[in-house]
């Protein structure tokens, strides 16, 4: 058999295919399982060792050439391919970008902002602690020490000890890690690292073993703490009631506040809200702050925990307790956004959701200022 000739034959194909595709079908044909010169390889099998010997380098050379040429081909066509798109295709930088793929700000994100440009102007800072923080922090300086009962109404996600158990021991341990259960370890965290006077919030993520339509796992709080001297509830009462009237933009905010107990908080109170129920746009009721919850078609709505910060937290902070006093509060982020723009369902908050996310978002522009207006329209 003339290998020589089969070889030009082969190669004056393959320099004929005229794209990529055709070519491929060549490849299949010529070196493919089934392929010509794959079978011509089988056949070196049945010779005897003297004719191996002569036809075994002619067909390894075949197929050395052959595929030597299918991959400069492939290169050129490919070469061709890249020219043409570049001839062919054009951008246009003056036209106007699409309108869809457009992204928002979550609404979590933007009543972290409001709320940062409200207290900004109250002279809060913003102070933030890990979300991974330890059990001294989470729980004893706040004054619950171990065994404490209301560690339990926690729900606390521990990581696992060092020998693998999920539950905490018996005993407590200082050193033992969780998921934070509140925003309030980084009253302590800022305490120590900064001293008194103190006035922050800290906004941020926290976790709990819970979930249902008013409770996910991951959730958003933020945490206020003044620290000074002669501090009272009065203070407490005003810079909430002046907080809540900027949040949301009405001053017929009326609050009530209700004896409660917080093992960190000396006294403890619980603040209420007045609401009446509104037809939103949808046609479904929804709860619209203002007016006391006691006047007619009003009721009251529990909507966060405060109390004077307890004497044995000051302590444990590292501050004398004779001389520095202060209030603390937090309340739910999420809670917040779910009031002041209407959303139901706290799960879509962390759906991921684009069609939420582009009705419930907002603007990266719509910036809130205490000038132009902390709220953003939808
Ligand atoms: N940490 C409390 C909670 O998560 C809220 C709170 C903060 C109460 C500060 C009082 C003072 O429920």
């Amino acid at each position: 058999m003339d290998y020589e000739k089969l070889g030009q034959e082969a190669i004056a194909q393959i320099g004929a295919a005229s794209d990529l595709d055709a070519l491929e079908a060549l490849r299949v044909a010529l070196l493919g399982k089934q392929g010509s010169v794959s079978a011509l390889l089988k056949t070196l099998g049945g010779l005897t060792p003297d004719e191996r010997k002569e036809t075994g380098p002619k067909i390894h050379s075949l197929r050395e050439s052959v595929t030597g040429a299918l991959a400069n081909r492939k290169e050129a066509l490919e070469a061709a391919q890249m020219e043409a798109r570049l001839a062919s295709e054009t951008v246009d930088l003056s036209l106007p970008a699409p309108e869809s793929p457009r992204g928002s700000v979550h609404p979590v994100s933007q009543v972290m902002d409001e709320l940062a440009e409200i207290f900004a102007d109250l002279g809060f800072a913003v102070a933030t602690g890990p979300e991974i923080e330890d059990d001294w922090h989470n729980f004893t300086a706040l004054n619950m020490p171990e065994s404490h009962p209301a560690r339990a109404m926690h729900d606390t996600f521990y990581f696992p000890a060092d020998g693998g158990e999920m539950n905490p021991p018996a005993g407590g341990n200082a050193t033992r890690m969780l998921l934070r259960t509140h925003t309030s370890p980084v009253q302590v965290r800022t305490m120590l690292a900064q001293g008194a006077p103190l006035r922050i919030i800290a906004p941020g993520r926290v976790y709990r073993s819970d979930s249902d339509a008013t409770h996910t796992p991951m959730f958003h709080q933020v945490e206020g703490l003044v620290i000074d001297r002669d501090i009272h509830l009065g203070h407490l009462k005003w810079t909430l009631e002046t907080f809540l009237k900027a949040f949301f933009e009405r001053d017929d905010i009326v609050l009530r506040l209700r004896p409660s107990y917080f093992p960190f908080t000396e006294p403890s109170v619980e603040v209420d809200v007045g609401f009446a129920l509104e037809t939103g746009p949808d046609g479904k009721a929804r709860r619209v702050l203002g007016g006391s919850g006691d006047a007619p078609g009003h009721a009251w709505m529990e909507l966060l925990g405060s109390g004077m910060v307890n004497r044995r937290v000051i302590e444990f902070a590292g501050l004398d307790p004779d001389q520095w006093q202060g209030f603390a509060f937090g309340v739910g982020v999420d809670r917040l956004a779910m009031l002041k723009y209407g959303m139901d369902d706290l799960r879509a908050f962390f759906d991921g959701d684009v069609r939420w996310l582009r009705h419930y978002g907002f603007s990266a522009f719509d910036q809130p200022t205490l000038s132009a207006g902390v709220g953003a329209r939808l």
